[in-house]
């Protein structure tokens, strides 16, 4: 198949180390094949997807279900196992049923899924090194919200800041302290969600200059919107962590540009507007979609001279693939490399409109925003899965789990060297040659 390209630029799809797909158990707020629609839409050729689902992913069993619900997918994609206070014996049996990485809610946030102790946490920690896969935190202290949490419900607080008050930086800092300690004494490598702060950001140039093996994500609404969102957005605007003051969406700028922050994710957490738009702040859920917001939003910062092209690819597309292991460090082999490409028009106008997501949430803080530059074609591995900014609709179920891509035999390079053989796609996501 061949088609028209001129004008457009050649990316990597984007990695999103951080979407809640929602099945099962909230197929209401989004399904796999909406979901990876979005992401199909956006840019987005592998996601990363969270375990707080219904059942949460926590054991095999339920990770059977996750793996069934995710054949319907648009794009490659990796689950996240839960790690929890009480599953410990059920690590080894969700690596070998083929999880890519694992998540730890520190903090308590969408799902309830109680935080482990730091005992667990260390114990998880030791079980899950001996495999190398990455731990990803939600990196807040439950004990530290739930106190301040009572006292503002206590004296009556029922506003949007409320939720900020009660989740000052501190909430995050301390958690992302704790972790990398953790992550030192045991070796294990860890990802640090959602930053949200400058605060966070010490732990993490402490953690990186001691040689802890750790990545850190902020999300485009931690660079995007200031605490001003809270009076024009109300609860739409509510997710965890915060969208913080103006001098931490500053320090999450600096910590873009001088590499301490790795990478650009969504936190993609679609809801529902019966239980996202609510008065009593305490009653919304937190979050919103993202996967097909942040391609467009990103480029526009590129655009508006805030970040490089080359960085904004380094931060979407080639870190995640580093982190998350989806190619040798080493080989010849590049993000992309599988033919896993979104051709974007870097001067493209839209205006991004919750009615024309293709997540089941139509509810985004980003409603109105004019944006410059988009995808316009998506591939994975060789096959469009968005054309023309259309969705290719019998792509659903193209979409494979990176760690069976990964197990994949490498294909025969077809008579071409090296480099040739990288490009055209011969050897799948990670599979290496011997
Ligand atoms: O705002 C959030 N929403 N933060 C999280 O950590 C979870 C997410 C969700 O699943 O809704
Ligand atoms: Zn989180
Ligand atoms: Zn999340």
């Amino acid at each position: 198949e061949t088609f028209d390209a001129t004008g457009l630029h050649l990316l990597p799809g984007a990695i999103d180390a951080h979407v809640h797909f929602r099945e099962p158990g909230y197929t209401h707020k989004e399904d796999w094949r909406t979901g990876t629609a979005a992401a199909a839409m956006g840019g987005v050729t592998t996601v990363f997807e969270m375990p707080n689902t219904n059942p949460p992913t926590g054991t095999v069993e339920a990770l059977k279900l996750k793996q069934k619900a995710a054949e319907k997918a648009y794009v490659d994609y990796g689950l996240y196992g839960l790690l929890a206070e009480d599953n410990l014996d059920q690590l080894e049996g969700l690596i070998k049923g083929g999880v890519a990485a694992f998540k730890c809610f520190m903090g308590n946030t969408f799902g309830n899924l109680p935080s482990p102790s730091t005992g667990a946490m260390l114990e998880g920690f030791e079980i899950i090194a001996q495999h190398g896969l990455r731990i990803s935190l939600h990196a807040e202290t439950a004990s530290i919200m739930a106190l301040r949490q009572k006292k503002l419900m206590a004296a009556g607080r029922r506003d949007p800041l409320a939720h900020l008050a009660s989740r000052p930086a501190v909430v995050a800092t301390e958690a992302v302290a704790r972790a990398a300690i953790l992550a030192e004494w045991t070796g294990a490598r860890i990802h640090i969600l959602h930053i949200s702060s400058g605060d966070e950001l010490r732990p993490l140039r402490e953690a990186k200059a001691r040689g802890v093996d750790i990545t850190g994500e902020t999300c485009p609404h931690y660079l995007l919107f200031d605490e001003h969102a809270y009076t024009d957005l109300g609860s739409i605007i509510r997710v965890n962590p915060p969208v913080r003051e103006k001098h931490h969406q500053d320090a999450l700028w600096e910590g873009v540009k001088d590499g301490t922050i790795d990478m650009i994710a969504t936190d993609h957490a679609p809801h529902d507007p019966e239980e996202k738009l609510r008065d009593d702040i305490w009653r919304a859920d937190c979050g919103f979609p993202g996967v097909e917001t942040q391609m467009p939003l990103m480029l526009t910062q590129v655009h508006a001279g805030l970040l490089s092209l080359t960085d904004y690819v380094r931060m979407s597309s080639t870190a995640p693939a580093k982190a998350f292991g989806l190619y040798p460090a080493k080989g010849a082999i590049v993000p992309g490399a599988d033919a896993d490409i979104a051709l974007v028009d870097l001067n493209r106008r839209e205006t991004i409109r919750a009615k024309d997501l293709h997540s089941r949430g139509k509810i985004t803080p980003f409603e109105g925003f004019e944006t410059v530059g988009a995808p316009v074609h998506t591939l994975v591995r060789g096959r469009f899965v968005m054309k023309d900014r259309k969705l290719v609709e019998d792509a659903s179920g193209w979409g494979l789990s990176v760690t069976r891509i990964q197990n994949m035999p490498a294909p025969e390079p077809r008579h071409v060297d090296e480099t040739t053989a990288a490009v055209t796609g011969a050897a799948g996501k990670g599979a290496g040659r011997s």
